[in-house]
Order: C-alpha cells, then sequence, then structure tokens
C-alpha cells in the first residue's frame, strides 16, 4: 500500500507544471479510479497538497517534503544501510514495525531501514512517548546483526549518536553536543534521541533495532516539550533538508559499524568522547534504575560505559541511565 503511494506521489512529482488525468495515472498505476481517489486522500491526509479532480487532473501545488524511496534510492551510496528499505507515510512506531518483522520471521537484510513520515505511537527511551510530527522530523529504525558479541551492543547505538551528530553539524553548521548516552542537543536542549531495542542470547546478537529521532524543522514543540526540546529550524531560523541529513547519516554509520568490526571500539569510542561535553571531567548524577552514582566523568571503557569516579575515588561504569549535571 504504502509503496503504490510513494508511485502515485513519484508519478506527480514528474508533472508539476500540468495536471495529469486522473485517467491516465489510474491506468499507469493499474488501478481503478475509485482506488486512486481513495490514494489521492490518503496523500491528502499524510499533508501532500495536492489540487484538482478526477476528471480535470490532479497537479501538486508544492514540492513536498517527502522521504521518497525513488529519491534516497538515487543518492544512496552505502554499501547495506537503506538498501532494503520500507517508506511509511503514517506507522505506530518504525522500531515497534521492525519488531514485527523480525518476529514474523521475514527476511530482514542487515542494514535495512524503516522510515516514516510521522507515527502514531513513536517510542522513546524509559517508556517516554517521541512526538512524531509529519514533515517536520527524521523517524527511522536500522536493523543490524552484526557478529560481535552482545557486551559490545551499546557501542552501535554510541555510533549512530556520533553518526547523527556528525551530519546534523556538517549539513546545518550548528554546534551540536551529544549528552550521554546518546541524545543530541543544541544549546541545552534536546534536538534527536535513540532507542535501541535487542534480541541476543548470551554470546550472540541475533539482531538490533536501532531507532532514532531528530526534530529537524518543527516550527514549534507542543508546550509540555518545549522548555526541554527544540528543533533544527528553531534554533537555526530556517528549514533543513531532511534527505540530505538522511544520506550524510546513514554513510557515516556504516563507515563506523565497518570500522569497528575491523579495527574495533576504539574509533566509536574516541569519536565519542571528542564530541561530548559529557566524556570527561563533568560532574554528573546518573540514575540507571538500579543505582545512583555522583561523580567526575572519565570518558568511555571499550563497551561503550561512562566511567563515573565517585568522592571515594571509586570508578562506577555505566551503560544507561539519565545523567543530570550535578551541582
Ligand atoms: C529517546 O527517548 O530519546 C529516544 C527516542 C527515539 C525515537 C525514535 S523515532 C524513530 C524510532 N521509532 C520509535 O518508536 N522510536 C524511535
Amino acid at each position: 500500500m504504502e509503496r503504490k503511494l510513494d508511485e502515485l506521489l513519484f508519478a506527480l512529482m514528474q508533472n508539476m507544471t500540468i495536471a495529469v488525468s486522473g485517467e491516465k495515472l489510474a491506468r499507469d498505476l493499474g488501478v481503478s479510479h475509485s482506488t486512486l481517489v481513495r490514494w489521492i486522500d490518503k496523500l491528502r491526509a499524510a499533508k501532500v497538497e495536492i489540487r484538482g479532480e478526477l476528471f480535470t487532473g490532479y497537479r501538486l501545488t508544492r514540492v513536498p517534503d517527502v522521504l521518497l524511496p525513488q529519491l534516497l534510492r538515487s543518492r544512496l551510496r552505502t554499501g547495506r544501510l537503506g538498501r532494503s528499505l520500507y517508506h511509511f507515510y503514517s506507522v505506530d512506531s518504525t522500531n515497534g514495525f521492525a519488531m514485527r518483522l523480525l518476529m514474523h520471521g521475514r527476511s530482514v537484510p542487515d542494514g535495512t531501514l524503516i522510515l516514516a513520515e510521522s507515527q502514531t505511537a513513536g517510542r522513546g527511551r524509559m517508556g517516554r512517548t517521541w512526538h512524531s510530527e509529519p514533515e517536520s522530523g527524521l523517524y527511522l529504525s536500522i536493523v543490524l546483526r552484526p557478529t560481535v558479541s552482545p557486551g559490545f551492543a551499546p557501542l552501535f547505538t554510541l555510533a549512530c549518536a556520533v553518526a547523527l551528530h556528525a551530519a546534523v553539524h556538517r549539513i546545518t553548521r550548528l554546534d551540536v553536543d551529544i549528552k550521554w548516552p546518546n541524545d543530541l542537543l543544541v544549546g541545552r536542549k534536546k534536538v534527536a534521541g535513540i532507542l535501541a531495542e535487542i534480541q541476543a542470547d548470551l554470546d550472540r546478537i541475533h539482531f538490533l533495532v536501532i531507532g532514532a529521532g531528530l526534530n529537524v524543522n518543527h516550527k514549534a514543540l507542543p508546550e509540555d516539550l518545549a522548555d526541554r526540546a527544540t528543533s533544527l529550524r528553531l534554533v537555526s531560523g530556517h528549514p533543513h533538508s531532511r534527505l540530505d541529513i538522511l544520506l550524510d547519516f546513514l554513510e557515516r554509520f556504516e563507515a563506523l559499524i565497518d570500522r569497528f568490526q575491523s579495527e574495533g571500539p576504539e574509533t566509536i569510542v574516541s569519536e565519542w568522547t571528542r564530541h561530548s561535553s559529557f566524556a570527561v571531567g563533568r560532574r554528573v548524577q546518573i540514575t540507571d534504575g538500579l543505582r545512583t552514582a555522583e561523580g567526575i566523568t572519565r570518558g568511555l571503557n571499550s563497551f561503550g560505559a561512562l566511567r563515573v569516579e565517585t568522592a571515594s575515588g571509586r570508578i562506577e561504569e555505566l551503560y544507561s541511565g539519565e545523567v543530570r549535571d550535578w551541582e
């Protein structure tokens, strides 16, 4: 279904200046008039502006900012990431969809990318939700099947943060920070978050689903988020290409994973450390559900845990949790 909507939108984008008759569109797509009308309605519901009717012809009234697979594929320079691709106008959660695919035993190649224009139940860390309005953000999940032991799994989410950080910086030139473990901040406000889900046994990762949400072109955020979150557009004052950021991110993420598999964790650890103000010498309080550690950060270990030196001089190593500045 979503693939058909992509085809219809792509056809309309090839004919931006003249109206294409509904009859021709229906014929080209091999569907009945009533199906075409239904699909046009679905695209309109996804905020695509289409003028016209079945018999006079349809025309887009502006170029929609949709991450069409046809556009993405023509510019994709990765070997694996994004080569298998699902694109939704709306889905409950890209992570949820990925998990369902994997659980139902479908063939899901390493690097499969699931993209959504909007999510109705976007999931955040710690059981929170992720605000996912259409045309504004990047909402994506990537399925990875790395051949390393599960202990290294956190490094993949750190690598995702590093790649996203670099892509955002390159495309927007904004000053971005990585808040441990993997949020992106501009100023003190959050612009991106990462949610990883894993299925593994003790010595093997079956798969990892790494979900990332990036606030790109939101003109405003809901009141309850506005004091903690922002978008790239809100900070820079102008919109940014979601597609450019996505393509740059995918390339960098793949390169980092490849370097990890060939050279070990050092690249990820050092890149993360270079770009996070939380890595070294920061006074923090971290709660991971079991314990709260307070102290000064002393970098990451090679599994991606944050080392915190407490008042007694002991080093605590934490893999996940909530971090706060400790006054
Ligand atoms: C966080 O709480 O900071 C993590 C947010 C992760 C949100 C992304 S959006 C795409 C993917 N699908 C989801 O349901 N969640 C992640």
